[in-house]
């Protein structure tokens, strides 16, 4: 693949999910990659290393690290640190508003912010207000800038949202109601459509992309798998109070409102052709049937 960017694309986060996902996909355009990483030593940052990765270590409080990290580049990709309580939310605002102050500093020309489907308005999810804090100060910053905006990652249904095998059968419980559909999208369209628009060979008009691959029920989600498995499914919609934390409940409140909201699968597929629905990223995972057989 070709690249029209001949600078460095500097990528905040590129030893976690999103931005390591950014990463792969601006190395396979062959663009140039600096990763601001607060530990050069760690595995996923000597793995990034190997790849020809530049490394620039900084500290998030240490707005001169961030400058100097961000000096020269031709564009600029950050994510927010994940958020599971009111401090850490703080946390994420000050982290946020630290990286776009630095972009300032160091005139970066071109900005992505990886946001949050919704966060356009403030919604009453602490960790996604953070992120609507965070976009507007990028907007008042007169940076150029997208924002991208995903929804639920499909990745979560390999980890927190797993779908179990019990009696012969693969179950789903999410606390959603079943006639509510689930926006989602695949880590690694999140790491394409940023990258397309990073290397400019994507525009985004209004200034975001609302990022969804697919949206679909918990019957239908349970479905999928069963599919998959070659095993009957069936869907369990669980009460909020199952939910660890008060910020968990707001968002599943809210994915449920947002259900309302218009997804314009569309535009992501004009950005990223081969965007994955679920079907598609339960194949390209090769996911198989949890082994946990429970009571049988
Ligand atoms: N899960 C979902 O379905 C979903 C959907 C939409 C949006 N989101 C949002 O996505 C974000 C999480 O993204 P992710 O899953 O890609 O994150 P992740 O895999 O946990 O990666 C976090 C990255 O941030 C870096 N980092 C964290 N704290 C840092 C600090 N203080 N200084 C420097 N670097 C720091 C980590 O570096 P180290 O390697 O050094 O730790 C790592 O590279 C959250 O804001 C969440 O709200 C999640």
């Amino acid at each position: 693949m070709s690249t029209q960017t001949t600078g460095t694309i500097a990528v905040f986060g590129a030893t976690g999910q999103q931005g390591g996902a950014v990463v792969d996909a601006l190395l396979d355009h062959k663009a140039r990659v600096r990763a601001l990483v607060r530990n050069p030593q760690s595995d996923r940052a000597q793995a990034l290393a190997a790849r020809g990765v530049e490394l620039a270590v900084i500290r998030a409080d240490d707005p001169a690290s961030l400058a100097a990290a961000l000096a020269t580049v031709e564009g600029f990709y950050f994510m927010t640190p994940e958020a599971n309580s009111l401090e850490e939310v703080e946390a994420e605002i000050r982290i946020g508003t630290a990286l776009v102050d630095a972009a300032v500093e160091a005139g970066v020309p071109h900005v992505v912010f990886n946001s949050v489907f919704g966060a356009d308005r403030e919604s009453g999810v602490p960790h996604h207000d953070s992120k609507h804090w965070i976009e507007e100060h990028l907007r008042k910053s007169g940076l150029r800038a997208v924002m991208v905006r995903p929804t639920a990652f499909m990745e979560n249904f390999a980890s927190v949202m797993a779908p179990s095998l019990e009696h012969g059968e693969i179950v789903l419980r999410l606390p959603l109601p079943e006639d509510v559909a689930l926006k989602m999208i695949s880590v690694r369209d999140v790491g394409r459509v940023a990258a397309a628009l990073l290397l400019d060979t994507a525009e985004a008009p209004s200034g975001a992309v609302e990022l969804v691959g697919d949206e679909l029920t918990g019957p239908q989600i349970a479905a999928a798998f069963g599919a998959r498995a070659g095993l009957p499914a069936r869907y369990e919609a669980l009460p909020l109070s199952v939910l660890p934390n008060d910020l968990d409940k707001a968002m599943f409140r809210q994915f449920a409102e947002a259900a309302e909201d218009p997804s314009d699968l569309a535009v992501v597929r004009s950005i990223e052709p081969a965007t994955l629905d679920l079907v598609e990223w339960i194949r390209a995972t090769g996911w198989t049937a949890p082994t946990n057989v429970a009571g049988s």
